[in-house]
């Protein structure tokens, strides 16, 4: 049987489509999985390193976090987890390494094994990929119990609260506002707070009361309804859990305004952004951004996600909207995130 051979989605200069090419055959290092890729997702961000260059280091490049596939490579000390073979999906990091193999948009591309899971038989490769990438940025916002470094100058949040539970969670009698429940993060942050025993009060568009139910929200409010703050703080106040804060998944100069004047009637808390946060907060608003790479997710990549994948649990959700098959959709599956989503991830099948 012939060798296999690799092609990726390659970046050659920022603001030009991808180029689809050869690409060197990746390897495992300790600790890693070489995927067969036969789905990935689409990520706002990527559509900043195509425009761009943000966050490449290496030209040209390859990028894209998300994948589902085969496991074809398992490197030293992964092979307790994982085999050849095995269904997986994964995080890949080029975000942060820079490496060209560890991008999603080729044929097969390098993820931590820390950051894969089993992908159960009764979830799709298609419904998969959606998870991980929104996963890990929703385990940050929850999670993370000592602020560290997002970008230069500015701290991640550190919210400190539990993991999702695969039993039906107690209460922490806390309740926490998720701005923009809608979006990928917005979603996953809903369905993973709601499954470690935190109420969420969600402000999506109208059209997706239904959706953001589905993921566990308890409250729902249209963030076009010009009362969303009052409505809000009532839905809180009303709730006599204790407050968290908000994590805004939207993170516009217009949902700042909202958080603050939340914020402000209910004497503070956190502000969790997946931007640099509002640059003056009052004291008693502890703001910060997350940054979607980050071990603190490990647990839950290794105890939480296959079983929930396979019990339901955890839905893979937003649903994904299949752009086209095979790595030349890329480009369109770009153009299409550029022009806005709602409630669903872009992917393209390979
Ligand atoms: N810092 C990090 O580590 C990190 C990690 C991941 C993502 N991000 C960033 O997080 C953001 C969200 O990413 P994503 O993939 O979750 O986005 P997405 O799914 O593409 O977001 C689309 C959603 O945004 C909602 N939306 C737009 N404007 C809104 C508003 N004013 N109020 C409430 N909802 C609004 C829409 O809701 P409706 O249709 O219901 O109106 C839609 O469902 C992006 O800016 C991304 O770059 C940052």
């Amino acid at each position: 049987m012939a060798a296999p051979t690799n092609q990726a989605a390659w970046l050659t200069t920022a603001g030009t489509p991808l180029k689809v090419d050869e690409a060197p055959m990746p390897t495992a290092g300790p600790g890693e999985l070489v995927v067969k890729n036969a789905a990935v997702a689409i990520n706002p961000l990527d559509c900043h390193m195509q425009d761009v260059g943000v966050f490449v280091q290496q030209w040209p490049a390859i990028f894209g976090c998300d994948v589902a596939g085969e496991v074809h490579e398992v490197g030293s000390g992964a092979e307790g987890r994982f085999k050849k073979g095995d269904r997986v999906i994964g995080h890949a990091i080029n975000l942060v390494t820079g490496r060209p193999q560890d991008g999603a948009y080729a044929l097969y591309t390098v993820i931590p094994a820390d950051k894969a899971a089993i992908l159960p038989g009764n979830v799709s490769f298609t419904d998969g990929v959606v998870v991980p990438f929104a996963l890990e940025a929703a385990v940050c916002a929850l999670s993370l119990k000592v602020p560290g470094p997002a970008m230069p100058g500015v701290f991640t949040p550190a919210l400190a609260l539990p993991y999702p539970s695969l039993q039906p969670a107690a209460s922490t009698g806390k309740v926490l506002v998720v701005y923009g429940g809608s979006s990928a993060v917005g979603s996953m942050t809903t369905q993973l707070a709601t499954a470690a025993g935190i109420q969420v009060i969600s402000i999506v568009g109208a059209h997706n009361f239904e959706f953001s139910k589905s993921c566990g929200a308890a409250e729902i409010f249209d963030h076009k309804d010009a009362s969303v703050v009052d409505k809000v703080v009532e839905a809180v106040t009303k709730s006599g859990l204790e407050f968290v804060g908000i994590f805004d998944a939207i993170a516009s100069p217009d949902t700042y305004n909202r958080d603050l004047a939340i914020l402000s009637k209910l004497g503070g808390g956190h502000l969790a952004c997946v931007h640099p946060p509002p640059p003056e907060v009052p004291e008693n608003v502890k703001a910060g951004m997350i940054f979607a790479v980050n071990d603190i997710a490990t647990p839950v990549w290794k105890d939480y996600v296959t079983s929930a994948l396979e019990s339901g649990k955890l839905k893979c959700l937003p649903k994904p909207n299949v752009v086209g098959k095979g790595l030349e959709h890329v480009n369109k599956a770009l153009e299409m995130s550029k022009a806005g989503v709602s409630a669903t991830k872009l992917v393209v099948e390979l």
